[in-house]
C-alpha cells in the first residue's frame, strides 16, 4: 500500500507552486489556488493524507506528491512553495530539508500562524542562501482559505511583487479589492496576523461579557439572544463574529437534548497567538490592556474545579434585576460597540509602535482594508478604520478619529452602566472592565503617576520631573513626619 502511495504520476509540465501541508488550511488553500487555475503541486509528510485530500477532493489542477525532491522538480523556476504546517520547529525542520533542493531565486513561503520573531530570523537565514522568504499571515479558518482569505505577506517588496498575482487572485475581495496587500519587511506580515489574532480575542471576549450580561442579568433565552445577536448584525456592529454568535444560539445538539450550546464546557482553549500579542505589547510598552484581558480571561475560565469551589465560598451579590430587556439589550449594544473601538484602536496602536520601532513602515490604512473581507476580525466598522488611516496616516489613535471619538462620546455612558451593572451583579467582564479603565487612563489629566514617581524617589533615589521647572530633580525625604 506505502508503495502505491509514493508513487508519483508523471506530471506534463511544470507546476506553478508548491504546497506543502495539507491538513484542513492547508488543503483548502490548495484547492482555492486550484480553482483560479494555478496549478498545484500538493504534498503532505504524511502520505495517507495526500491520498485522502485527493481521494475527497479531485482537482484537475492538484497534483500529488509524495517526496520533497519530486515536489521541489515538478516547479516551474523560480520555484514558489508554500508551507501550511504547525508553527514553530516544524516550519525550521521543512526549511531544513528544502534548503539543499532550491536554487538561487527560489521562494519559500510560510503561510502558517508562526513567531514574527521567528520569521525575521528565517528570512535572514534564507538570504544568506540566496533565496526569498516571505511570512504570510492568512486569516479566515477552513471556510476563508478554501474560498477568500485576508492575506498579509511580509518580506522583501521584490519578493511580493513575484507572487503577488497568486496571492491576489485567491484572497478575498471586497469592492472588488483583493484582500491581500504587500505588509512590510521581515516579519511584519506575521506580526500584523498576531495583532490580527489579539483583536479577534478582545473582540470574542466582549461577545462573550455582552451575552453573559443578556442572560444571566437580562434573562434572554437562546432563542431571543440568536434575535438580539442578528438584529445587531444588520447595524453598526456588522461583522463575521456576531453573524456566527447568532447561529451558535440557533444550533440543536446533535448528541443530547437542547441546544448544543448548552453542553459546551465553559473553559476556552488558546493556541498562543492572542498571548504573543499581549507580551509583545509589554515590551514595546503599549497598552493592550483589553487583549490582555481577553488572554487571562480564557486562562482563568481553565480552572473549573477552582471556581467551583470559590463560588461556594466566596458571596455572591445580588444580580441587579432588569426591567426593560429591551433598553437594557440597547445598553448592552452600546457598550459592545464602544469596547470594541478601543480593543482596535489598542491593536491599531501595537502596530504603529511597532513599525516606527522596526522601521516596517507599515500602512495601517491599507492593513486595515485588508481585514474588511475574509479575515476572522472582518466588520462593518473596518470601512470606518480604513477612512480614518487613510485621511490621517499617523493618527495617534483611533480614539482620535472624528467618527470614532464621537461614537465613544455618544455611547460611552452606556459603557460605563454596563460595567458598572456587571461589577455591581458579580458577572465578569474584563475586557468591558479594561475598557473603561484605558478610556479613562486615555483621557486622565491626573493619573497619579506623581505619587509614584515621589514614592520612587523616596525609596531609590529615583529622580523626577517637576511640573514648574525643567530638570531632573532628587528630594532629601524625610521618613516618620509627625502628623
Ligand atoms: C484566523 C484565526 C486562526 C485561528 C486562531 C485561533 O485568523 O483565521 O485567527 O488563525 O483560528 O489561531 O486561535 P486560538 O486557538 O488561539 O483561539
Amino acid at each position: 500500500m506505502k508503495e502505491n502511495l509514493k508513487k508519483t504520476e508523471p506530471t506534463p509540465e511544470l507546476l506553478d507552486i508548491g504546497l506543502i501541508g495539507l491538513s484542513v488550511m492547508g488543503r483548502s488553500l490548495a484547492l482555492n489556488m486550484a480553482d483560479h487555475g494555478f496549478q498545484v503541486a500538493g504534498y503532505n509528510r504524511s502520505p495517507e493524507v495526500t491520498q485522502k485530500v485527493m481521494e475527497e477532493h479531485p482537482h484537475h489542477n492538484l497534483i500529488p506528491f509524495f517526496s520533497l525532491p519530486e515536489l521541489v522538480s515538478a516547479l516551474r523556476r523560480p520555484r514558489k512553495i508554500m508551507l501550511m504546517i504547525q508553527a514553530g520547529a516544524p516550519v525550521d525542520a521543512v526549511i531544513d530539508q528544502l534548503i539543499p533542493l532550491l536554487d538561487e531565486g527560489d521562494f519559500i513561503m510560510d503561510g502558517g500562524n508562526s513567531y514574527f520573531g521567528d520569521t525575521n530570523r528565517r528570512a535572514a537565514l534564507l538570504k544568506e542562501k540566496g533565496l526569498r522568504y516571505l511570512g504570510v499571515g492568512i486569516s479566515g479558518g477552513e471556510e476563508g482559505a478554501r474560498f477568500g482569505p485576508s492575506i498579509m505577506p511580509g518580506g522583501s517588496r521584490e519578493a511580493y511583487e513575484s507572487v503577488q498575482q497568486i496571492l491576489e487572485t485567491i484572497a478575498a475581495k471586497t469592492k472588488n479589492e483583493p484582500c491581500c496587500a504587500y505588509i512590510g519587511p521581515e516579519g511584519a506580515g506575521h506580526y500584523v496576523k498576531m495583532v490580527h489574532n489579539g483583536i479577534e480575542y478582545a473582540d470574542m471576549q466582549l461577545i462573550a461579557e455582552s451575552c453573559l450580561l443578556l442572560k444571566y442579568a437580562g434573562g434572554f433565552t437562546n432563542r431571543e439572544l440568536a434575535d438580539i445577536y442578528r438584529t445587531w448584525n444588520k447595524g453598526e456592529l456588522h461583522s463575521y463574529l456576531i453573524g456566527i454568535t447568532a447561529d451558535i444560539f440557533l444550533e440543536a445538539d446533535d448528541m443530547a437534548d437542547g441546544d448544543i450550546i448548552d453542553h459546551i464546557l465553559d473553559s476556552a482553549g488558546q493556541k498562543g497567538t492572542g498571548r504573543w500579542a499581549s507580551i509583545e505589547s509589554l515590551k514595546q510598552g503599549v497598552d493592550i490592556s483589553m487583549i490582555t484581558a481577553a488572554c487571562n480571561a480564557r486562562v482563568m475560565s481553565n480552572h473549573l474545579e477552582r471556581r467551583q469551589k470559590a463560588s461556594s465560598l466566596i458571596h455572591a451579590p445580588a444580580v441587579t434585576a432588569v426591567e426593560d430587556k429591551q433598553a437594557f439589550a440597547e445598553m448592552v449594544r452600546e457598550a459592545l460597540y464602544t469596547g470594541k473601538i478601543i480593543a482596535y484602536a489598542q491593536g491599531f496602536s501595537l502596530m504603529q509602535d511597532a513599525s516606527h520601532r522596526f522601521g516596517w513602515n507599515l500602512d495601517l490604512g491599507t492593513i486595515a482594508s485588508i481585514f474588511r473581507a475574509g479575515c476572522i476580525i472582518q466588520a462593518e466598522f473596518l470601512n470606518d478604520i480604513t477612512k480614518a488611516f487613510l485621511k490621517y496616516p499617523e493618527l495617534e489613535s483611533l480614539i482620535f478619529d472624528d467618527f470614532f471619538l464621537s461614537r465613544i462620546n455618544r455611547y460611552q455612558e452606556n459603557l460605563r452602566k454596563t460595567t458598572g451593572l456587571a461589577v455591581s451583579s458579580g458577572l465578569p467582564v474584563p475586557a468591558f472592565f479594561n475598557a473603561v479603565s484605558y478610556l479613562d487612563s486615555f483621557r486622565a489629566k491626573a493619573s497619579g503617576a506623581n505619587l509614584i514617581q515621589a514614592q520612587r524617589d523616596f525609596f531609590g533615589a529615583h529622580t523626577f520631573e517637576r511640573t514648574d521647572r525643567k530638570g531632573i530633580f532628587h528630594h532629601e525625604w524625610r521618613a516618620g513626619h509627625e502628623v
